[in-house]
């Protein structure tokens, strides 16, 4: 079939029989919002929008799909970083929503487990642990539009890996439905359950090459009953890492986050986010930390404050800590979380950026962050490194802002060059090229050189044995 075709109008015709008008769209005008990603990177073609509102419609759907060699996108809330929930080009690619499969089917705090399906937004799977007196601990700056189908699916880290682990950690068991159209049902609840491979974990980060999650069982955590946040200023990346070390030495349970800024993303936070007030501008490097604890407070000068207050002031002491403020309630708490959580969108409105999601071993972050920013300024003169992130599990956005006054189209061609100088000193330091976004379609190439070899082999005969049609997601993760 020529790229440009649409879908044969037997399969629409079955497609709209089976879902409805609610669950099949294709009013250009209704797939506008499914066919170009967050970053504005790519804009594809589908000839209609699948939504199915039961997990049978969906598995009749793709049986459908599959018998004409249909392939399908996966899409949660399409807030993907590296192009992994739109389509190609082609025009030939059907986008599957998963936005009406959002029924929370079971929460049990005793058991401390969620029962979700995959398009539940984030925002509302915490809300919902919150009002069972529990804690979905996952979060990030995308979680009023990212579902537990995505986030599973690109197994999203966020900030709060530190204490938590990734979205796979947060997992139990699934529900999927395979490229041919059969439902799989391993929505087990169990902490201990090793019964042959973990077919789970097959999926979780497989960004929808491999099948659609339909639902989770998801870990639940003894809600927080005391918290402390400090933005804090510090004197230069290795002050930044001796600060985690002394929190971590101090009390590591009590650290939920530890995340890193630059100067000169808080400036693009103040320049850019309506309200963006920064407490302690004009400063090079900063810190937040997030101190939570279950325990109940005992009143006055609690744990958690004595020990945010003990390790700043020995910080300061030591010339690591420059300034510091302390959130005195929850709305100063959200208000400085917003200076780190606007920094995509303060980014995205101050011009052209190539991101790097890369990780190192801890303790090479300082090393990451100098030596990329001095790499790239030697490619391109003028360039802004803005290094943020979530420094206490060693994932640094190492993004790269266009120099003011160079074009934007400009400094977008020479995004190769960029990823490629960061990742040479990512290589150096033990590091990976993709450390919670995925791979997508923006890193595929970079599959054979990073993991080739046995890896990508074995990976590639996973994806042949679960689709042998190459139907999903075609294009991403794999070259
Ligand atoms: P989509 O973007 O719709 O899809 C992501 C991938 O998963 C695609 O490959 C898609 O095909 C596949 N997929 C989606 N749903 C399913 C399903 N049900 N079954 C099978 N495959 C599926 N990520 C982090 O890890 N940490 C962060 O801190 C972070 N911050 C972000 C901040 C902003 C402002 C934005 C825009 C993004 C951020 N991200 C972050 C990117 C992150 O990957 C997504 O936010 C989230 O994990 C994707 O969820 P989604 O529902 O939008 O998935
Ligand atoms: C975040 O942590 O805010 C995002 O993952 C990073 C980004 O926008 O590069
Ligand atoms: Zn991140």
């Amino acid at each position: 079939m020529p790229d440009d075709q649409p879908l044969p109008a037997p399969l629409l015709d079955r497609l709209a029989a089976l879902l409805g008008p609610r669950g099949l769209l294709t009013d250009p005008a209704d797939l506008e919002p499914h066919l170009a990603d967050w970053r504005a990177l790519y804009r594809g073609r589908t000839p209609c929008v699948v939504r199915p509102g039961s997990v049978a419609e969906l598995a009749e759907a793709v049986r459908l799909c599959a018998a004409a060699g249909t392939p399908l996108v996966p899409q949660g809330g399409n807030t993907s970083m590296v192009g992994g929930a739109t389509p190609d080009e082609g025009g030939r690619q059907v986008v599957v929503s998963l936005a009406r499969l959002n029924r929370i089917r079971d929460i049990d705090p005793l058991d401390m487990t969620m029962t979700a399906e995959a398009g539940l937004v984030l925002k509302a799977a915490q809300d919902a642990a919150a009002g069972a007196g529990c804690l979905f601990p996952l979060s990030l700056g995308a979680e009023g539009t990212a579902t537990v189908g995505g986030v599973l699916s690109t197994n999203a880290g966020g900030n709060t890996t530190v204490r938590y682990g990734n979205a796979r950690d947060l997992m139990l068991g699934l529900e999927v439905v395979l490229p041919d159209g059969q439902v799989w049902n391993g929505l087990r609840r169990l902490r201990k359950d090793n019964t042959g491979y973990a077919l789970r974990h097959l999926f979780v980060g497989a960004e929808g090459t491999l099948g659609f999650i339909t639902a989770a069982v998801l870990r639940l955590f003894p809600r927080a009953r005391e918290s402390e946040v400090g933005f804090c200023a510090v004197r230069d990346e290795e002050a930044a890492l001796a600060l985690f070390r002394r929190f971590r030495d101090r009390d590591e349970g009590a650290v939920r986050a530890f995340e890193y800024m630059s100067g000169e993303g808080v400036g693009f936070y103040a320049k850019h986010i309506e309200g963006g007030n920064v407490p302690l501008p004009g400063h090079a490097h900063y810190v937040l930390v997030d101190l939570a604890s279950s325990r109940p407070p005992e009143g006055g000068n609690t744990g958690l404050r004595a020990l945010l207050e003990a390790v700043l002031e020995e910080a300061m002491e030591a010339g690591e800590v420059l300034d510091a403020a302390i959130g005195e309630s929850e709305a100063q708490r959200a208000a400085l979380w917003r200076i780190r959580e606007e920094h995509p969108e303060a980014q995205k409105r101050e011009g052209a950026s190539v991101k790097n999601d890369v990780s190192v071993p801890v303790s090479k972050t300082p090393e990451l962050i100098r030596r990329s920013s001095e790499a790239c300024a030697r490619l391109i003169p003028g360039i802004r490194p803005v290094p943020f992130g979530h420094l206490g599990d060693g994932n640094i956005h190492m993004n790269l802002e266009q120099p003011v006054g160079m074009d934007g189209a400009a400094f977008l061609a020479r995004s190769h060059d960029i990823m490629e100088t960061v990742n040479e000193v990512v290589r150096d330091l033990g590091g990976s090229f993709s450390a919670e976004h995925g791979i997508g379609r923006l890193k595929t190439d970079m599959m054979a050189d990073w993991r080739g070899g046995a890896e990508l082999d074995l990976m590639q005969r996973i994806k042949a044995a679960v689709d042998p049609q190459g139907l999903m997601n075609p294009g991403k993760v794999l070259p």
